[in-house]
Parts: C-alpha cells; sequence; structure tokens
C-alpha cells in the first residue's frame, strides 16, 4: 500500500472574481521510505501541491489517501490533528523564532500536541542530537549559521516522529557547500528509514533523491527514478581534498 495516494487532485485559488488553477488532475503514489524531489518552473504548483500533500492545505477536487485513509474532506481541527502525527515541515527561510534557544524551537510541535515540559526538553535534545547539534541546544538561531539553523529547522520537524518529512527548497538560502551537507543529513535520515518529499529548483540538489517528479502548470510531465544518487558526503570530501591540494600547491609556490 502507498503511503501517499492522490487521485485527480486538482487545486484552484478564488481571489475576488479571479480564479487561478494551481493544480490539475494530478495523480502520484509515493511509498513509504521514498525519497523523491519534485520539480518545476516557478508558479507550476509544487508548494500547493505540498502543502496538500502535507495537509496544511485541502485540494478543490480529487481523492487524497494518507496511510490508507481519505484525508480530502477533513475538517481544519482533523487535518491539524493529522499534521501532528504524521508530518514534519522544512522551510527555505527556516521559520524559527530567533530569540528563543534552539531546543525551545524544536520542541514547540511537542507543545501543540500537548506533551509534558519534561519529555519536550529531552525529546528535543536528542532531535538536536540527531543533526549533530547537541552543543548548540541553547543557542539562539540569530547566533548560529544558516546551515545550522536549518539543522535546527530539521530537527523541529522530526521531534514528532513524523512519517514524512516535508522540505520546500531546504537549500535555497544556503551557498553551495552547506547546502550539500543538508542533503547528507538528509541522505542520512532517509537511511535510517525517513519518507522525504522535497522541492527544489537546483538539478543538482535534486539528484541526491531517488525519485524526480517534474511539475509544469499544474500538471505531473514526468517522473523518474535515480539509478545512482548523488552521494553528499563523497562531494564534500572530495572539495575539501580539492582545497587541501589548492592549499598545498600555494604554499609549494611561496617556498
Ligand atoms: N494563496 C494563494 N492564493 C492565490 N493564488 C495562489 C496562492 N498560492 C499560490 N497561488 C498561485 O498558484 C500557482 C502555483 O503556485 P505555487 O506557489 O504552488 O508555485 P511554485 O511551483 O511553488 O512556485 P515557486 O517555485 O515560485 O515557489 C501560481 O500561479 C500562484 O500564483
Ligand atoms: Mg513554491
Amino acid at each position: 500500500m502507498s503511503l501517499i495516494r492522490l487521485r485527480g487532485i486538482g487545486k484552484v485559488y478564488e481571489l475576488g472574481l479571479a480564479r487561478v488553477t494551481a493544480l490539475k488532475g494530478v495523480d502520484l503514489e509515493v511509498g513509504d521510505r521514498e525519497f523523491v524531489t519534485v520539480m518545476g518552473a516557478s508558479g507550476s504548483g509544487k508548494s500547493t501541491l505540498m502543502n496538500i500533500i502535507g495537509c496544511l492545505d485541502r485540494p478543490s477536487s480529487g481523492v487524497y489517501e494518507l496511510d490508507g485513509r481519505d484525508v480530502s474532506r477533513l475538517t481544519d481541527s482533523e487535518l491539524a490533528a493529522i499534521r501532528n502525527r504524521k508530518v514534519g515541515f522544512v522551510f527555505q527561510t527556516f521559520n524559527l523564532l530567533p530569540r528563543v534557544p534552539s531546543w525551545r524551537n524544536v520542541e514547540l510541535p511537542l507543545v501543540y500536541s500537548r506533551v509534558p515540559a519534561a519529555e519536550r526538553r529531552t525529546r528535543a535534545f536528542a532531535a538536536l542530537g540527531r543533526v549533530d547539534l547537541a552543543d548548540r541546544a541553547l543557542h539562539r538561531p540569530n547566533e548560529l549559521s544558516g546551515g545550522q539553523r536549518q539543522r535546527v529547522a530539521i530537527a523541529r520537524a522530526l521531534v514528532n516522529h513524523p512519517s514524512i518529512i516535508f522540505a520546500d527548497e531546504p537549500t535555497g538560502n544556503l551557498d553551495s557547500r552547506t547546502g550539500l551537507s543538508i542533503m547528507a543529513l538528509f541522505q542520512r535520515l532517509h537511511g535510517e528509514g525517513a519518507t522525504i518529499i522535497m522541492v527544489t529548483h537546483e538539478m543538482d540538489i535534486a539528484l541526491h533523491a531517488r525519485r524526480i517528479i517534474y511539475l509544469k502548470d499544474g500538471r505531473i510531465t514526468g517522473d523518474e527514478r535515480i539509478k545512482k544518487p548523488k552521494h553528499a558526503d563523497k562531494e564534500l570530501s572530495k572539495m575539501a581534498d580539492l582545497e587541501e591540494d589548492e592549499l598545498t600547491e600555494a604554499i609549494e609556490k611561496h617556498s
């Protein structure tokens, strides 16, 4: 059984008299433990699709089954309950509270699901450990680098033990090396059993997933399996080797 099953999903935004059709008849299945990227031009409907799959919004038409349950017609509070239990979100702009320590940012989803304070703290610290930031738990986001901020946001997405992690352009605000380190983290989480659905504009980033879905004008125009995904850890160590060689060369020239 597929974890996610979309049948004929459409989305129309109504703005006064204007109507924007953002999705048209989208059929899609995603299995448990997949790592999928969604690509497409600006305005093609990527975020709209993510918001529907992530239970942040409802489709205008079609059927969406999550874990075998039809969630297309739920009320706001029913959707919120599912979101709390099943999904974690990571955004391009991190969406962290800048003046609150990392661990308090990470525990927020647990506050919404009424987990007791002591357990929240333990789980927040554990989630920060999973993204290698145990030693930054007391730092505030405005005292962290961009890559570290995104890792705090990923820890926040993980803290509820979600079935699916959604990431909308998680590397969009990061330099290429830091972006690669976020891909290395996603690849590790995927190896540990996470299901990940990620939007990106960059093919270099998309090729770290196992599958790419292409959207154009609100329709799926391609669905491709990646036989040999790029290995972010290897790319990072290659980068480090190249820099080492350059340094050695420069030092030799001067001596
Ligand atoms: N809340 C909204 N109200 C009205 N129209 C919207 C809303 N959100 C998105 N749209 C419209 O729906 C279409 C798809 O938007 P969407 O945000 O899904 O695109 P996207 O592929 O994520 O683009 P980008 O790469 O720029 O983030 C666009 O034409 C957009 O203007
Ligand atoms: Mg978008």
